[in-house]
């Protein structure tokens, strides 16, 4: 495996080499100061009376791929949730703490969740497109959103901003179901990026995939973070190396009798991937663990 870190990422005393770690060609400005697109803060969640994860805190900067990685098991899905209130659709779910979005507080009671959605997308594990059109799947969102400018030019946007246009552009009435797997996929982020959020989540978005497909989602994400804001859950971590700036890594006790998830550290993808703060970070990702 090659190793190719950004020298001036790297301190001279934390070589320890781990995974391969690929920076991404336009990485971000790790350094600067930047804008947080979101920062939360004591985030519990809960299913009934179980604890799904305690505790958390992390921010999200804009413009950026962070990459939520950990054991199945240990919340990542449960807290990625958070980001647009669907934690909101299950019925048993309670949530505590504070997710706050540009400063405003997303759980609070003046705010709109269905305007959350719109504002902060979702991409799934399976590709879901509605039994629809191509085109129906894209025009969707915007329709229920009373959109009425030129639908033909905004669906056409979309899928070109999701590289599918080329694709599918002699057959936008055929459905959206007849599409293969990765295609499938990108009409969903097609889909997602039509009501011009602002973010979009994508919960394993490429488990479902083959490599081939799986990289131009990736690629597809590099181009999508100049325009969005990017969370992805990945239980691979050549992804997560290979497409985010940052990595939050959470792990669950193991010992306990309530198997409640937590952050262990989140850092640039560089830094936790080669120089990780704790052991237990580095144990998962050279697969000592998990
Ligand atoms: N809808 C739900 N109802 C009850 N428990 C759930 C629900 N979704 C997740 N959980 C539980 O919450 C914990 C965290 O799950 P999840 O967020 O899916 O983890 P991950 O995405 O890291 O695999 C697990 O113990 C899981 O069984
Ligand atoms: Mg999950």
């Amino acid at each position: 495996m090659t190793q190719e870190v950004q020298p001036s990422e790297v301190g001279n005393d934390r070589q320890a080499e781990t995974v391969a770690v690929v920076a991404p060609s336009n990485a971000a400005d790790l350094d600067g100061e930047g804008v947080n697109v979101f920062e939360v803060d004591q985030l519990d969640v809960f299913y009934g009376d179980f604890q799904a994860v305690r505790d958390i805190a992390l921010p999200i900067r804009k413009n950026e791929i962070t990459a939520f990685i950990g054991p199945s098991g240990c919340g990542k899905s449960t807290v990625l949730r958070c980001f647009n209130r669907m934690n909101d659709l299950i019925e048993i779910a309670r949530v505590q703490g504070t997710v706050s979005y540009h400063g405003i507080d997303l759980y609070s009671d003046d705010v709109d969740p269905v305007e959350v959605r719109r504002r902060i997308g979702m991409v799934f594990q399976k590709p879901n497109p509605f039994p629809k059109s191509i085109y129906e799947n894209v025009a969707f969102g915007p329709r229920i959103g009373g959109y009425n400018g030129n639908m033909d030019d905004l669906v056409e946007e979309a899928l070109v901003k999701a590289a599918l246009w080329d694709e599918v552009k002699d057959k936008l009435d055929e459905s959206g179901m007849a599409l293969s797997g990765g295609q499938q996929q990108r009409l969903c982020i097609a889909r997602a990026i039509a009501t011009s959020p602002d973010v979009v989540l994508m919960d394993e978005p490429c488990s479902a995939l083959d490599p081939i497909a799986t990289l131009r989602i990736e690629e597809l994400m590099l181009n999508l973070k100049n325009d969005y804001t990017i969370l992805i859950v990945t239980h691979n971590m050549q992804q997560a190396a290979r497409v985010s700036d940052r990595t939050a890594f959470f792990s669950v006790d193991v010992e306990a009798t309530q198997r409640t998830g937590y952050l262990v550290e989140m850092g640039t993808t560089t830094d936790m991937f080669t120089n990780p703060t704790e052991q237990q970070t580095e144990d998962y990702i050279t697969g000592r663990f998990g």
